[in-house]
């Protein structure tokens, strides 16, 4: 299968910031067959995006939301509804630790969502991930992982697992991204290759269907390709290093 490599560029770039990032990486994986890549700029800027994405398409080149709202339309100030993104874009992130963390959202919200996102034929990319680092040992020789351990992106897992039809988990992504990995936490540093594998295995285990889970959490260059080696591994999210073209360009390479 294809690897899918997700950039969520967060609340960052300028329009022209956005258009030049935008082009630069279409032309940087236009002649890779073996990935696809999911750009999400902030909502202000889909449109423009997607203009610049169709100019000259490339195929394996997509678009997604950074988020959505858990109610399809009404009256909610400052929010965006699933049918405003439907036919705009492919993908959207749903239940990002930073949104779960800054604006508290819940596993319930999360299921709507991604409920909401499919009704309009969108991928949701749900989030789930522990808060707590696990020990340079446990990092290092994660063989004694179990489901005691994981209990939190497992209860995640199990609100998407349990509040979404076979049918509908069918066409979802996970993203497995430990939260205390995530550049902009105190003392970020990225998983090991083998811990998040034997991670991506026990979800799968706990999944009544295959799913792509792609990893993210400090994905740089220079680590993209451990991570991608990984059996259980199907793509990466990627947070600040997608916001530059030459080494988000680099990350796709890998794939
Ligand atoms: P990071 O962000 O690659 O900057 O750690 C990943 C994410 O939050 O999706």
């Amino acid at each position: 299968m294809r690897s899918l490599i997700v950039a969520n560029w967060k609340m960052n770039t300028t329009l022209s910031e956005a258009l030049i990032l935008a082009n630069g990486v279409k032309e940087g994986v236009a002649a890779l067959p073996d990935v696809s890549v999911v750009l999400c700029p902030p909502f202000p800027w889909l449109v423009a995006v997607a203009e610049a994405l169709h100019r000259h398409p490339a195929k394996h080149i997509h678009l997604g939301a950074q988020n959505l709202f858990w109610k399809a339309e009404g009256a909610y100030t400052g929010e965006v509804g699933a049918p405003m993104l439907a036919g705009l874009v492919q993908y959207a992130i749903v239940g990002h630790s930073e949104r779960r963390r800054h604006f508290h959202e819940t596993d319930q919200e999360i299921v709507a969502k991604a409920k909401l996102a499919l009704a309009h034929k969108i991928v949701p990319i749900i989030c789930i991930g522990e808060l707590k680092k696990p020990t340079a040992a446990v990092l290092a020789d994660p063989s004694e992982l179990n489901a005691a351990t994981l209990r939190q992106p497992l209860h995640e897992l199990a609100a998407v697992a349990n509040g979404l039809t076979h049918e509908e988990l069918e066409k979802v992504v996970i993203a497995y991204e430990p939260v205390w990995a995530i550049s902009g936490n105190k003392d970020a540093v990225a998983a090991t290759g083998l811990y998040a594998n034997q991670v991506a295995e026990i979800l799968l285990e706990h999944l009544p269907v295959p799913l792509p889970v792609l990893y993210g959490g400090s994905v740089t260059a220079t680590n993209a390709r451990e991570f991608l080696a990984q059996p259980h591994i199907s793509g990466l999210l990627v947070g600040g290093a997608s916001l530059k073209i030459g080494e988000f360009v680099k990350i796709c390479r890998q794939a």
